[in-house]
């Protein structure tokens, strides 16, 4: 089971992103060895089984490659597709956008997010895995808000623990961009200002106001 999340502390973005993003809040290294001691955790955990990893689209992409490269178990790999659909700033009902094709019946399921936010998305899949009569069913996420959790669900892989930020990079979108930044970091509020407007998502973006931090 995991220890505690480190905390995370923001600093000033690389130059290349500076307008847009007002600060990074976790860095590449910072990310490298997080990421390398959750592999630690989850291989020590799923020592002598054969696990199937599940991951959610389109979040997890960097995570879900940097995580599975450290692990020396055998595994099988497949991936969910889930979209929110939503108006104004909360997320909206979900939508499946692909399904499962591996059988997981009787499996060890090793399930990937990017974030736990609300939690309704990894409380949805669970429901939808569990009904597959897996062995049983581990969540892993790189980033928990708990702040802005509706659901009553937890991870036991969780990478950093983040304020009510609305983060991109590392995977994370805002209106489908910035998921190459190779960090996470935070929006500036006029380029969500200026986005405001986009219909479909595959997140939240977060009230303006929740963009207001403080300086390291
Ligand atoms: P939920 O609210 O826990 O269901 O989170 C739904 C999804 O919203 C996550 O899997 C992310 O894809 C997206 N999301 C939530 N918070 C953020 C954020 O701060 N940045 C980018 N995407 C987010
Ligand atoms: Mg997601």
């Amino acid at each position: 089971m995991s220890k505690s999340p480190p905390r995370v502390r923001s600093q000033s973005a690389p130059a290349p992103w500076r307008a847009e993003i007002e600060r990074m809040l976790i860095s590449e290294r910072q990310l490298a060895r997080r990421v390398r001691e959750m592999s630690v955790e989850i291989e020590r955990d799923f020592r002598g089984r054969e696990m199937v990893v599940v991951s959610l689209l389109n979040g997890t992409v960097m995570f879900l490659a940097d995580l599975i490269r450290h692990l020396t178990l055998p595994l099988r790999l497949d991936f969910i597709g889930v979209s929110s659909y939503g108006a104004g700033t909360e997320s909206g009902d979900l939508v499946f956008t692909k399904e499962l094709r591996l059988d997981v019946c009787g499996r060890d399921v090793l399930l990937v997010d990017d974030i736990l936010d609300t939690g309704r998305t990894v409380h949805r899949v669970l429901a939808k895995l569990c009904a597959l009569r897996p062995r049983c069913i581990k969540t892993c996420v790189l980033l928990d808000k708990k702040a802005r959790r509706i659901e009553d669900v937890g991870a036991d892989y969780i990478g950093f623990e983040i304020p009510d930020f609305f983060v991109v990079g590392y995977g994370l979108d805002f209106a489908e961009r910035y998921r190459n930044l190779p960090f996470v970091g935070v929006l500036h509020p006029d380029i969500y200002s200026r986005k405001q407007t986009s219909t479909r998502r595959s997140g939240h973006p977060h009230p303006p106001a929740a963009l207001k931090i403080s300086a390291p």
